[in-house]
C-alpha cells in the first residue's frame, strides 16, 4: 500500500505496522534530491562506504581547512521534537564545515501559531537555507518537506519511522570494534555478526533504520521484546531479521546488544507493566555476565537508567553509548557535506 502524502497537510503519516513493512514504502517514498538522506533503504553498500570514508577524512582534517568547505553556506535545523544528541551533533557538524546554521524549533516559531510544514520549509528556503535537517513527530514528514521545497533534506527522525543517520553512526561504532579500520564495506563485512535489538521496536525509528541497514552488510539482526512492542510482522521488514522473545537466548547469540528506550510519548494508551518488563528485558550486569560477557552494549539514548538497562551496565566496560554519540559528529559532517555538494534534483519540488 503506497503512502499518500497530502501537500496541503502539515505532514504525511505512516502507521507503525506500515512503517515496519518498510519495503512497501520504498517504492512510494524515494527521495528527489541526491543529497537527501531520508531512509536507510536508500543506502547502498557503495554509498555507505563513501559516507564512512568521508566521515573519517573530515574527522581527521585540519579544522581550519575543514571550515572552508561550506563557509557561509546556510543550513536550517527544523526540530518539531526535543533532541539532545542528534540536534547538537548535526549543528556541530554543520558548523565544523563552516556553514551558518539556524535552529527552528516548534516551541519558539510560527509553528506554534499553526504554520504548516510546507510553509515553514518554503520560508526557510526564502531565507537562503540550502538544506534542511528535519525532526518531526509524523512519519513521512521529510518526504513532504523535500518535495515541497526541492531542497536536500536530512531525516533526523520522523515519528516511528526512520532515523538513518543514527543507523550510520551505530554502524561506524560497530565497525570500530568488530572490524577496525574498515571503511570500504561490502555485503559480507558483517557476516557472522549477530546484533540483537531489544525493547520497544514498534515505536523505534532507530530500530527500524538499523534493521534496514545492518543486514545489507551481512549482519543478522535478532529482535527481542514483548508482543505489544514487537509485533510478528517486524520480521518481514527485510532480509536478515529474526525474532527471539526470550531475552537471555537473544543476547546469548549476539556480539552486539542494542537496548532501546520505551517510547512513552508514542504508546498511545498502551499500558505496560514496567516491573514485568524489567524482569523480562532489563539488561543487568548479571545477565550480561551469564549470557554474553563479551557483547558490546549500545543504546541510542536517551537512556532511562533502571528501566531498559541498569546504571552499572550503562557505565560499564562494555558500554559504547558515549562512543556512539562521538561517532555522530563525523557521520553527520559527511551527510551535511554530501547534502550540499550533491544537490542535483531528480525532478520534483520548487
Ligand atoms: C530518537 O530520537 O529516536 C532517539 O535517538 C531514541 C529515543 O528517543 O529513544
Amino acid at each position: 500500500m503506497p503512502v499518500k502524502v497530502d501537500p496541503t497537510s502539515t505532514h504525511a503519516r505512516v502507521t507503525p505496522s506500515h512503517a515496519l513493512l518498510a519495503s512497501d514504502t520504498a517504492a512510494s517514498l524515494s527521495s528527489c534530491c541526491d543529497g537527501s538522506l531520508l531512509s536507510a533503504l536508500e543506502l547502498t553498500v557503495e554509498s555507505v562506504s563513501e559516507i564512512l570514508a568521508l566521515a573519517t577524512l573530515l574527522e581527521q582534517e585540519n579544522p581550519l581547512k575543514r571550515a572552508e568547505r561550506l563557509a557561509k553556506r546556510r543550513i536550517a535545523l527544523l526540530f518539531y521534537e526535543s533532541s539532545t544528541r542528534t540536534r547538537t551533533s548535526f549543528e556541530l557538524a554543520a558548523k565544523g564545515l563552516g556553514a551558518d546554521t539556524t535552529l527552528v524549533s516548534s516551541l519558539s516559531s510560527s509553528i506554534e501559531k499553526g504554520e504548516t510544514l510546507k510553509d515553514t520549509g518554503l520560508t526557510l528556503r526564502a531565507l537562503g537555507a540550502e538544506a534542511i535537517i528535519l525532526r518531526h513527530p509524523n512519519s513521512g514528514a521529510p518526504w513532504l518537506l523535500e518535495r515541497e521545497t526541492g531542497l536536500p533534506v536530512l531525516n533526523a527522525g520522523d515519528g516511528m519511522h526512520e532515523h538513518p543517520s543514527q543507523a550510520l553512526l551505530d554502524l561506524r561504532t560497530i565497525l570500530a570494534h568488530l572490524r577496525p579500520g574498515t571503511e570500504k564495506v561490502t555485503a559480507k563485512t558483517l557476516a557472522g555478526v549477530t546484533i540483537c535489538i531489544v525493547g520497544d521496536i514498534l515505536h523505534s525509528r532507530v530500530a527500524r533504520s538499523n534493521m534496514l541497514l545492518l543486514p545489507k552488510l551481512g549482519a543478522r539482526v535478532v529482535l527481542c521484546g514483548p508482543k505489544e512492542l514487537l509485533p510478528e510482522v517486524a520480521a518481514q521488514a527485510g532480509p536478515g531479521i529474526e525474532i527471539e522473545r526470550d531475552f537471555t537466548k537473544a543476547i546469548g547469540q549476539s556480539q552486539v546488544v542494542m537496548m532501546l528506550r520505551i517510547q512513552a510519548e508514542r504508546l498511545a494508551g498502551l499500558q505496560l507493566d514496567l516491573e514485568e518488563y524489567k524482569a523480562s528485558y532489563q539488561l543487568t550486569e548479571e545477565r550480561l555476565a551469564a549470557h554474553t560477557p563479551e557483547a558490546l552494549v549500545m543504546h541510542p539514548g536517551p537512556i532511562i537508567r533502571g528501566l531498559e538497562l541498569t546504571g552499572e551496565v550503562a557505565d560499564g566496560p562494555k558500554s559504547l553509548i558515549l562512543e556512539q554519540v562521538h561517532h555522530g559528529v563525523a557521520i553527520r559532517m559527511a551527510l551535511v557535506l554530501r547534502a550540499l555538494t550533491q544537490p542535483t534534483q531528480k525532478g520534483v519540488g520548487a
